[in-house]
């Protein structure tokens, strides 16, 4: 079994993990410990406020999602550094709940099996992100990968 960090290194860009946090879901209140972390650590990374408040609300729909859907899970937030010394910050969300059977699906929007939802946190993730993965197996689990690199100088 891979760990979840092989995991991530396999898709997308060449990366360096710079520093990292890993949160701890199981309640709704951690929701408020992953935006908290998450604004600081896109502060330190040196993002624009308008990218700090995106990509908090992209960290806080896959951290709900793990809470409503799986009941339980990790968040680990990252700061990485490609291979041209760009800066970036990456989300690997990952649970051991049931898992999505059709992702296509769940990946559209307006598609939700919670009622009164409004099935875009996926999508919105996507839109936010530049680069988004996810890997679901019904039964096993579900895990998401996303990065929002900074492509701007300093300040
Ligand atoms: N971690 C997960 N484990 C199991 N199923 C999930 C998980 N995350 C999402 N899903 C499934 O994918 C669907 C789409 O998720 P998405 O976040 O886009 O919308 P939603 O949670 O239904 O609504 P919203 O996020 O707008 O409140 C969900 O309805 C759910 O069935
Ligand atoms: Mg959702």
């Amino acid at each position: 079994m891979k760990t979840d960090r092989e995991f991530a290194l396999n898709f997308g860009s060449d990366v360096t993990l710079i520093k990292r946090r890993e949160i701890l879901l199981t309640q709704s209140n951690d929701n408020e410990v992953v935006i908290y972390i998450v604004r600081n650590l896109l502060v330190e990374a040196g993002f624009r406020i308008v990218d700090e408040f995106m990509v908090a609300s992209a960290a806080s729909e896959l951290a709900t999602n793990i809470l409503r859907y799986a009941g339980k899970g990790t968040l680990e937030i990252g700061i990485v550094r490609d291979t041209r010394d760009t800066f970036g910050i990456e989300l690997f969300a990952s649970d051991t709940g049931p898992g999505i059977r059709n992702i296509e699906e769940a990946m559209c929007d307006r598609i939700s099996t919670t009622k009164n939802s409004l099935g875009s946190g996926l999508p919105s993730v996507k839109r936010i992100m530049d680069e988004f993965y996810i890997e679901s197996i019904p039964g096993k689990g579900t895990r998401v990968l996303a990065r929002k690199w900074r492509r701007y100088g300093e300040g």
